[in-house]
């Protein structure tokens, strides 16, 4: 399988402070990797690092996408290459409606004009798919969306862009049990051969439907275990003690 990302020796800081040190991380086409860790060990700075968002200070090590020394590139120059990334919490956009937002997006990421009607349908089909009424693509980008919707939302935007890699930073927190249900049907539909996943989650429950070939654990800014999908069962048991010695 050919290589998607490569994260090499990466460093993050934010302001002073390092969060990451030293991150080595390689995705394959067709792959879904799970990462795993406690609060704050720097998972969500991981893949916001790997999007390019500037907040996020890479002070030593390298991100290559499908080969592409993409260090330097702005977030809107990844994203075109394919990369995408669902925030934890996703922010709200008034006055923007969801499809304009997602329409523009995807005028800018494939640079091919999206014509209306046939966008419509799209995105009704979409909706559907995630049981969100049509209204809500006439609703501001997030505004005034419970903590589920907005999550579904993210997955929304996901599969109308279809990008190569796909980072979900908890996109099943907050979602009720039908919802999770949906929304691990949409990440499965959306997946195939061709495109990849990096999953942060805290819960099990999606990873009975999505399942991962690799898992990798973060503490304190270090990755400290990778395996297999038998880790996540291995991490609900014992939780994350035993690897937070090995740091
Ligand atoms: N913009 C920022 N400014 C200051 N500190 C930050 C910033 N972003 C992250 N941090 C700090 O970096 C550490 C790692 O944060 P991060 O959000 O990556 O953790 P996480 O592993 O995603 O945790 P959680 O499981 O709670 O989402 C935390 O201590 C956090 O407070
Ligand atoms: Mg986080």
């Amino acid at each position: 399988m050919s290589e998607l990302l490569r994260v090499e020796n990466l460093h993050v800081s934010v302001g002073e402070k390092e969060l990451l040190h030293g991150i080595n991380l390689t995705v394959h086409k067709g792959e879904v990797h799970v990462i795993m860790g406690v609060n704050g060990a720097g998972k969500s700075t991981l893949l916001h690092a790997i999007m390019g968002n500037p907040t996020y200070e890479v002070t030593e090590g390298k991100i290559y996408f499908e080969g592409e020394d993409i260090s330097e590139l702005s977030v809107d120059k990844r994203a075109k290459l394919g990369m995408f990334l669902s925030f934890q919490n996703p922010i709200s956009v008034a006055g923007i409606t969801m499809e304009n937002f997602i329409r523009t997006a995807k005028t800018t990421i494939t640079g091919k004009q999206q014509r209306l009607f046939p966008f419509k349908r799209l995105l009704k089909s979409r909706l559907e798919d995630l049981v969100m009424d049509p209204s809500y693509s006439e609703r501001y980008l997030n505004h005034g969306f419970s903590g589920g919707e907005r999550k579904k939302s993210e997955i929304l935007q996901m599969r109308i862009l279809e990008p190569k890699l796909a980072m979900l930073d908890e996109t099943d927190s907050g979602l009720d049990v039908d919802a999770v249900r949906v929304v691990s049907k949409n990440i499965s539909d959306f997946h195939n051969e061709n495109n990849s996943i990096l999953l942060i989650t805290h819960l099990n429950q999606i990873l009975k439907f999505i399942k991962p070939e690799f898992v990798h654990v973060l503490i304190d800014g270090y990755i400290v275990k990778e395996g297999g999908p038998e880790l996540v069962d291995e991490i609900e048991t014992n939780g994350f003690d035993a690897y937070r010695k090995e740091v």
